[in-house]
């Protein structure tokens, strides 16, 4: 009797550690598992495009909602309305100084494309409102000073639209 018990626990002592010892390995592999998928993961993920698109929305929401640049820089038909064919590729000044300015300027440009900027050049408008020549920007266009940040986003918008036909 003594010498089944000692068998019988050797024996349940024998399958437990089998019983580890395979949980253990399993655990093993599925981290390697695990670690394989995260390795492969920022291959498979764009990020680059990604990060752009949310960038160039966020210039879109600045431009339209927020300073609303095709006020000025969206030509108009004969009924005044914005011309949404020609969105932000220059305009004629439709609004007048109530009292004389010298140097009110008489033209909003192309800004569709961006075309003839520099990114160094939109950081001078945007955030310092002083023109590529170094000249102080003229009225009715604003004397902006936004954040880096949101001279980014907007150049990158207003590089994914089309510029007006050459
Ligand atoms: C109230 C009208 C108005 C609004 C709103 C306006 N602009 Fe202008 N913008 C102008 C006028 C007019 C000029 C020409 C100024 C000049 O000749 O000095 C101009 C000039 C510019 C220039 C060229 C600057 C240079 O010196 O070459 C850029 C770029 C520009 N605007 C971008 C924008 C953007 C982007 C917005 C919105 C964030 C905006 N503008 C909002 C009227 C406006």
């Amino acid at each position: 009797m003594q010498s089944f018990m000692r068998v019988f626990v050797c024996a349940t002592v024998l399958v437990g550690a089998a019983a580890v010892a395979s949980t253990a390995m399993h655990q093993s592999t599925a981290a390697q598992g695990a670690k394989a998928q995260t390795a492969k993961a920022p291959a498979s993920a764009p990020a680059a495009p990604s990060d752009h698109a949310k960038v160039v929305a966020r210039g879109k929401y600045l431009v339209t909602e927020v300073a609303k640049c095709q006020e000025c820089h969206t030509p108009r038909d004969a009924n005044g309305n914005e011309d949404d064919s020609r969105w932000l590729q220059g305009a004629p000044v439709w609004i007048m100084p109530v009292h004389h300015t010298s140097n009110w300027a008489m033209n909003a440009p192309a800004i569709a494309g961006f075309l003839g900027f520099t990114d160094q050049d939109g950081y001078k408008i945007f955030e310092q409102g002083i023109g590529p020549n170094g000249i102080t920007i003229r009225p009715p266009m604003h004397i902006y000073h936004m954040n880096h940040e949101d001279a980014v986003a907007i150049i990158a918008y207003l590089r994914s639209l089309p510029a007006p036909p050459q």
